[in-house]
């Protein structure tokens, strides 16, 4: 079921638009008349990320969109994000520049598939990573995003046997991190599998002084090779308040731009893929968003998030759980074992 309501056919596109336009002062205009806040994750081209009001990973971004006072929430992220935006926030008109921008792991897990896993395990409990649709997080006992996981893995019941979806390699760090058993759901993100451990080894030979911080969507094999692991805030942290020089960043390129923004004097080097360059650390669905379709967006209204009351009230569940569970704000970097 499509959570996104598409632009009527009388609404302006971006082949409409004066070629005078600039999308800026557009953009500051309707941010002020329509009371709109501008949500970037960290994955966003840098332009978008310093037009926003807030910056941050998926567990930042959602407590944000639970906290805010706006009017529009205007989610410069994918799908799933602004799903959990208007799950949180009901009375919000939530935005998405482009109705495309999804995202693999939810590709990789659709709820009919989910449901028969989870029919099949009936005493684990659900643990969903937040990259995923409304559906599964429908069907799922409690969300977790990369930052918090590990704390709210390590309060469940010793005995207490879990299923993790959809990313297989976030799973099976989280298996090593807490010592437990975990059966995992076969997904991963185009984006951090691709890293290679190869090209990496050659890259940390090149520049023997650099740390390596990674995110935990990266395989195993690539993990072992890291200095840090974290999510985007977590690893956004760890190279802000080491005092080394240079780093090599594991994660999507665009959290590099906040990087050099608050760190001008160090070096940071994209984690290569198998043929040593670093566009493939670019996602492809962060990527559709643009400067033109947040201004369409905001002024059309859509796309738009809406979705059945019945479904939100069943996502609502484990997204509060998991909001009740995380750690403070304060307390998400983690250290590579
Ligand atoms: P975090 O922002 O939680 O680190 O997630 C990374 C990601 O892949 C988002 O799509
Ligand atoms: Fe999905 Fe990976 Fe893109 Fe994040 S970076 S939105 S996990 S495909």
């Amino acid at each position: 079921m499509r959570t996104v309501i598409l632009p009527d056919n009388g609404a302006l596109t971006e082949a409409r638009l004066d070629p005078k336009f600039d999308p800026w002062v557009e953009i500051e205009r309707l941010r002020r008349e329509k009371n709109a806040v501008i949500l970037a994750h960290y994955y966003q081209d840098g332009e978008i990320q310093d037009l926003a009001d807030f910056v941050g990973d998926s567990l930042d971004l959602s407590r944000k969109a639970a906290a805010t006072d706006a009017d529009m929430i205007v989610f410069c992220g994918v799908r799933f994000m602004a799903e959990v935006a208007k799950i949180l926030s009901p009375d919000k008109t939530v935005v998405l520049p482009d109705a495309d921008a999804g995202c693999s792991l939810e590709d990789v897990c659709q709820p009919d598939d989910f449901a028969r896993w989870r029919a099949k395990h009936p005493d684990h409990i659900a643990i969903t990573y937040i990259n995923c649709s409304a559906e599964v997080k429908a069907l799922s006992d409690i969300i977790v995003t990369s930052s918090n996981a590990e704390h709210i893995i390590n309060q469940l019941p010793e005995n207490q046997p879990i299923l993790l979806a959809p990313d297989r390699h976030l799973g099976a760090y989280l298996a090593r991190k807490t010592g437990r058993e975990i059966v995992l759901w076969d997904g991963t993100c185009i984006v951090h599998d691709q890293f290679s451990v190869r090209e990496l080894i050659k890259l940390k030979a090149a520049h023997p002084d650099a740390l390596v911080s990674a995110h935990p969507e990266c395989s195993t094999g690539l993990l072992d090779h890291a200095d840090h692991i974290g999510s985007t805030r977590g690893i956004l942290d760890f190279v802000l308040g080491s005092p080394a020089k240079e780093f090599i960043v594991a994660t999507e390129r665009h959290l590099i731009h906040q990087m050099e923004k608050a760190a001008p004097e160090k070096t940071f080097f994209a984690a290569p893929g198998a043929d040593g360059g670093c566009s493939c650390a670019d996602c492809p669905f962060m990527e559709m968003n643009t400067l033109e379709k947040i201004y369409l967006a905001m002024e059309n209204e859509a796309p738009r998030i809406e979705m059945p009351e019945d479904l939100r009230l069943r996502a609502l569940k484990p997204l509060e759980k998991m909001l009740e569970m995380s750690p403070p704000a304060s307390a998400i970097t983690q250290a590579a074992e």
